[in-house]
């Protein structure tokens, strides 16, 4: 595995793969890397020529000093972990090369609705530096598809959106969230919960799924009331939000009349970690 910390070298490297015809796999990460990313990895090694990953620690899409400092930084295990699985080029920069004039640089897009519920509503800034690096890494990389999971369901779409919108030449690719034999969404995250929090952590996904079983029998608001109160009696969940959405444009659903693109998006604290996650209630 070929691996790069400057933008030069790997422009370089992968402008000469392009020229030969290779196809471009992508996998952007931020590290304290785990088998959900190695997924999407093995997804990207099967309908590619060539893989690339890279693992940067993005400062601007943390509304959170802490949470930015706080976030497990385990390149040389990741580094080994890549190897392993088979990826050709791990791409690692600083923060001073993706941002030469300062974090204040950013992407000024449009999201709609987008950018403004659920993770955009309590992560104010987040997806403009999410779509900020995003489009920085993929001037970089150049890939032919990239790769990113469906955990982070609003992100994809802000993605896509921005894909979208600039016209950029890349197909993105939805992978499935891969889960803990006990349910538990796979995020780098979890490495920072005590033994006590993530014995309750698996409760997010119970209520999840018990929810995909009793959607469309209630109405809207009834089941969403009985999920937070389900997640409030365990004793270390607090939840930040729970909204009953459509997949496609993310506006909370007030009734079952569009039931076939109802989803359940969560956030919910453990201590000081907060984790994320959704299904599809009706798929
Ligand atoms: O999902 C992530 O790990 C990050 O948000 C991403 C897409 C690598 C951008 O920093």
């Amino acid at each position: 595995m070929k691996q790069f910390t400057t933008i030069r070298e790997t422009r370089e490297y992968l402008a000469g793969k392009a020229e030969k015809g290779y196809s471009i796999g992508f996998v952007p990460t931020m590290g304290a890397l785990h088998e959900g990313h190695i997924s999407l990895v093995n997804r990207s090694k099967t309908e590619n020529m060539l893989t690339v990953c890279s693992i940067f620690v993005n400062p601007t899409q943390f509304n959170n000093k802490e949470d930015l400092e706080k976030y497990p930084r385990t390149l040389a295990r990741d580094a080994k972990l890549l190897r392993a699985s088979g990826c050709d080029v791990l791409f690692a920069p600083t923060a001073a090369e993706m941002y030469p004039e300062g974090e204040t640089e950013g992407i000024d897009l449009e999201f709609g609705l987008l950018d403004k519920v659920m993770e955009g509503k309590f992560r104010p800034g987040h997806f403009k530096g999410v779509a900020t690096i995003v489009n920085k890494l993929f001037a970089v990389v150049n890939p032919t598809r990239a790769y990113f999971g469906k955990k982070d369901f609003q992100q994809l779409a802000i993605i896509r959106h921005m894909v979208n919108s600039l016209k950029l030449p890349v197909a993105i690719i939805a992978c499935e969230t891969v889960r803990e034999p006990d349910g538990l969404a796979m995020s780098s995250r979890n490495m920072r919960l005590t033994i006590a929090e993530r014995s309750q952590a698996p409760e997010i996904y119970q209520v999840l799924s018990k929810m995909k079983e009793k959607a469309g029998k209630m109405p809207v608001k009834a089941l969403k009331e009985w999920a937070m109160k389900k997640i409030q009696e365990t004793p270390d969940l607090r939840i930040e939000y729970l909204e009953i959405g459509d997949r496609e444009t993310l506006v909370p659903l007030e009734n079952w009349s569009h039931k076939e693109r109802g989803m359940v998006f969560a956030a919910v604290f453990l201590g000081d970690v907060r984790l994320i996650d959704n299904i599809e209630l009706f798929l």
